[in-house]
């Protein structure tokens, strides 16, 4: 499939925990079943979804430096890297390829700490809030900019 209609789906720190972390703000759903729900979505669309997760901020920036390559959107949960890297800002800026941040709970409703996004910027929209519908509608954003 052309780069164009390719999108990489990205997961920051604590992501892979999804189903028994904080289920109360964040559901039961693992990253595998969040993963097949993409790639269900994908299918409908017409797209080529890839997804990844990583703990570690400097993997993520490499995986952002290296889209342009492969696809023709982002979405990132840059998770708590979110509220803190300037790192993950600069390399979405440099890739030039539109992104949309989504994330599972609304951040503005939470502490303090999680209202200020370093990504949001960088990002074509950001997507916060809905659940594990935010993925979905992440992915019908970023096709819509392909
Ligand atoms: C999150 C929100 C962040 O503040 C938090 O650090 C996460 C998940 C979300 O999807 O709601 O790990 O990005």
């Amino acid at each position: 499939m052309a780069k164009k209609k390719k999108v990489l789906v990205l997961n920051g720190p604590n992501l892979n925990l999804l189903g028994k972390r904080q289920p109360e703000i964040y559901g039961r759903l693992t990253l595998e079943q969040i993963n097949r729900r993409i790639q269900a979505l994908a299918k409908e669309l017409g797209v080529e979804v890839e997804v990844r997760h990583s703990n570690s901020e400097g993997e993520l920036v490499g995986w952002i430096q290296d889209a342009p390559k492969q696809f023709g959107a982002i979405v990132i949960n840059p998770a708590a890297y979110t509220h803190s890297s300037v790192a993950i800002r600069d390399a979405i800026t440099a890739a030039g390829i539109p992104t949309v941040e989504v994330h599972i709970s609304n951040i503005y409703k939470r502490e303090e700490f999680r209202r200020y996004s370093y990504v949001a910027a960088a990002a074509v929209g950001q997507i916060t809030g809905f659940g594990v519908e935010s993925y979905m509608l992440g992915l019908r954003a970023a096709v819509a900019q392909l």
